[in-house]
C-alpha cells in the first residue's frame, strides 16, 4: 500500500487574531505551511500530498511547494473535517483505498521527522490506524458552568491528541462522511473513525509538535525549531 499526505490549511486563525492566516506567517524565513510541508514533500515513502486550501487564499501560490509535482490542492470547507475529506476526494482515481493517509495540520511546523517515522513504522501492520500524541502532566479537572471542579480525572489514561493521524484511506473517508451526515463535526480524524466503534492507536511522539494557535506560539515554535537543529 502506498501513502499520502493530506494538510488541511483552509483556517482563518481566529484565535492568533493576525490578518494574514497563521498557517503563512513567517518563521525563520518561510511561511509555517513550509516547514509542515517540506518532510511530507521530501519523504521518499510518501507519493503525493494535498492541501486544502481556503477559497479566499491569496498566499498559497507564493509558497515553495505551489508548482511541486508532488504537491496538489483541493478546496477547504467550513471546517477542519469538510476540508480534509476534499483532500481526501481530490486523491480518487490516484489512490487505492486501502492507500494510507497522513492527515496533518499546516499549523504544526515542529514535527520531527523521527515522530513522523515512528507513526508509520509502528502503523503499517495496524488494522485501525492511529495518531501522534503525548500523555498529558498536569493533574487534569472536569469543571461545571461556574468553574468549580466536578471532577479530577484519571491522569494516567489521558494523552493530547495531535498529528499527523494516519488511516486508511477508505476507512477515513467513510468515516468523515458518516460524522458530517450526522451533523458531527469532528475536530480530529481519529475521532470521526472512533465513532464507527474502532480503536485508534496512540503513538507517543514529542511535546514540541505545537500546533500554532495563539500569538506567543511563534517564538516557541521558532526556540523549538533551532533546539532541533532545522534553523540557526
Ligand atoms: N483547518 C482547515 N479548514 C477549516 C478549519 C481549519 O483546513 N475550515 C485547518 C487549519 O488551517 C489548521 C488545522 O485545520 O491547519 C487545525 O485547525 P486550527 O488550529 O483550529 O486552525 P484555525 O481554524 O485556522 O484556527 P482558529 O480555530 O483559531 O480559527
Ligand atoms: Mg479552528
Amino acid at each position: 500500500a502506498r501513502l499520502w499526505a493530506v494538510l488541511p490549511a483552509a483556517g482563518v486563525g481566529k484565535r492568533m487574531g493576525s490578518t494574514i492566516p497563521k498557517q503563512y506567517l513567517e518563521l525563520a524565513g518561510r511561511t509555517v505551511i513550509e516547514h509542515s510541508l517540506k518532510l511530507f514533500v521530501d519523504h521518499d515513502r510518501i507519493s503525493g500530498v494535498v492541501v486544502a486550501l481556503g477559497s479566499e487564499d491569496g498566499y498559497w501560490d507564493s509558497t515553495a511547494y505551489a508548482v511541486h509535482p508532488k504537491v496538489r490542492r483541493a478546496a477547504g470547507g467550513a471546517e477542519r473535517c469538510h476540508s480534509v475529506l476534499n483532500a481526501l476526494l481530490a486523491l480518487e482515481g490516484c489512490a487505492d483505498d486501502r492507500d494510507w493517509v497522513l492527515v496533518h495540520d499546516a499549523a504544526r511546523p515542529c514535527l520531527r521527522i523521527e515522530d513522523l517515522e515512528r507513526l508509520i513504522e509502528r502503523l503499517l501492520e495496524d488494522s485501525v490506524g492511529g495518531l501522534l500524541g503525548i500523555p498529558v502532566r498536569d493533574t487534569m479537572k472536569r469543571a461545571k458552568e461556574d468553574q468549580r471542579i466536578d471532577a479530577t480525572l484519571d491522569r494516567s489514561a489521558l494523552w493530547h491528541a495531535f498529528t499527523p493521524q494516519m488511516f486508511r484511506l477508505g476507512l477515513l473517508r467513510t468515516a468523515l462522511q458518516d460524522a458530517l451526515s450526522a451533523n458531527d463535526l469532528v475536530t480530529d480524524d481519529a475521532s470521526a473513525i472512533e465513532r464507527l466503534g474502532q480503536a485508534p492507536r496512540l503513538i507517543e511522539g514529542h511535546a514540541d509538535n505545537i500546533k500554532i494557535t495563539r500569538a506567543e506560539d511563534l517564538p516557541l515554535a521558532r526556540f523549538y525549531l533551532h533546539q532541533q537543529g532545522r534553523i540557526d
